[in-house]
């Protein structure tokens, strides 16, 4: 018998664990400390009015034997795929269609486990600073020496330059996860003519489009042309409306992505059938609700919260002679930390001198290192409160 070795080629804990081990053990020692958590990007307004009357009407339907559902469709129900396929991409005259919307427990899932579809020789480019999530299921599919780093940092103002040498496989996430940057329309079209052109597929990463708020930016790579050749979109209901505890989320592969000749479209299609029994029937009306006229609403009003939040923080940091990058169409503010620290230590130093959580850059990779991320995801109160802590602390 012999385990998956390229598990040990993984960082010993994944980073958001390791913070929390980090976090509890100083809770134990000083249990009198009021904590403020800007840590790992998780909501803390509870869903909105509209997901809760949806969800208690999902729940007395699976009371009734009339109105029960077992297992759902495949692809997820008609009635949340027909609201995707208008509000997120017809409506936006984007053509995608129901066949190539699939509904799924959350982005972070999708995105490791699309990597069933594609060979194991494949190189992989991810930039760096990034998401931990895209490395970590490379390096558990065997694919260590074979992923590329695309170097972001102040001086390209942590946008990506397209790879140097063929890849096959490119992840962007944009707003990005951790330095809350965009992509605009003219850096992604490089990289669609780029996958056009080697033959590569682009993995987009879209879980934090909700907070875009400059109309010029865009919220999906289909936005691009050529785009339905080459990518494959992620989204997730978890940042946009609060669902990172009910989990739902959804992966689009267009209809024309092929490679080899194959569509990518029947074998995610094939995959989910196999390995993924769908999302509840409770959950999927929840995640609907979020595209009735109200829903929309409630959940706008919910993101500019936590823009609000994202925007104290940076003019906190501002006002302190610190330079922040995102915050704005995004909820993660990104910073470089102060001369004499680095991530961790400076992680070690806010927790304890300010009892503010946040997360060390490094853990988003080398170039990372040196900087930091807070998020606004907090309460309004207790985001004033750890600006507040900050201004008073000395560098
Ligand atoms: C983060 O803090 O980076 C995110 O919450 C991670 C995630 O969405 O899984």
């Amino acid at each position: 018998m012999k385990v998956n070795r390229e598990y040990l080629n993984l960082k010993k804990s994944y980073l958001f664990s390791e913070i929390a081990k980090r976090v509890s053990e100083f809770e134990e020692k000083h249990p009198e400390a009021k904590i403020i958590r800007l840590g790992i990007g998780d909501v803390t307004l509870p869903l909105v009015p509209e997901v809760i009357d949806s969800m208690h009407r999902a729940v007395d339907d699976m009371s009734k034997k009339e109105t029960f559902k077992g297992y759902p469709p495949e692809h997820g129900q008609d009635f949340l795929v027909e609201k995707i396929e208008k509000f997120d991409y017809k409506d936006r005259g984007l053509d995608i269609s129901k066949d190539e919307i699939f509904v799924s427990d959350g982005a972070k899932s999708d995105t490791g486990n699309i990597l069933d579809i594609f060979d194991k020789d494949n190189i992989v480019a991810v930039c760096d600073p990034i998401y931990p999530v895209y490395v970590d299921t490379n390096i558990m599919a065997g694919r260590d020496g074979q992923i590329i780093y695309l170097e972001t940092s102040q001086e390209n103002g942590f946008s990506p330059n397209l790879p140097n040498r063929k890849v096959d496989i490119i992840y962007l996430c944009s707003p990005n996860n951790p330095t809350g940057t965009t992509m605009d329309r003219n850096t992604l079209k490089k990289f669609v003519d780029y996958a056009n052109e080697y033959d590569s597929i682009l993995l987009f990463d879209s879980a934090y489009e909700a907070f875009i708020t400059d109309d010029n930016l865009p919220k999906s790579i289909y936005e691009i042309p050529g785009a339905k050749n080459c990518a494959i979109e992620f989204r997730s209901f978890s940042k946009t409306a609060g669902f990172t505890g009910v989990r739902c989320g959804y992966t689009v592969v267009p209809k024309d992505l092929k490679r080899d000749s194959i569509s990518l479209n029947e074998l995610w299609a094939r995959r989910q059938a196999t390995k993924f029994n769908g999302v509840s029937y409770v959950t999927q009306r929840a995640a609907e609700a979020v595209y009735s006229e109200k829903g929309r609403k409630q959940v706008e009003e919910n993101i500019n919260y936590y823009l609000n939040n994202a925007k104290t923080i940076a003019k906190g940091l501002e006002s302190i002679g610190i330079k922040y990058y995102g915050a704005e169409n995004s909820p993660y503010i990104w910073f470089k930390v102060p001369e004499k620290f680095d991530s961790w230590s400076f992680f070690d130093y806010l927790l304890e001198n300010a009892n503010i959580v946040g997360t060390p850059g490094v853990g988003f990779g080398k170039m990372g290192e040196g900087y930091f991320r807070l998020t606004g995801f907090s309460d309004a109160d207790s985001t004033k409160e750890a600006v507040d802590r900050i201004k008073k602390l000395s560098f």
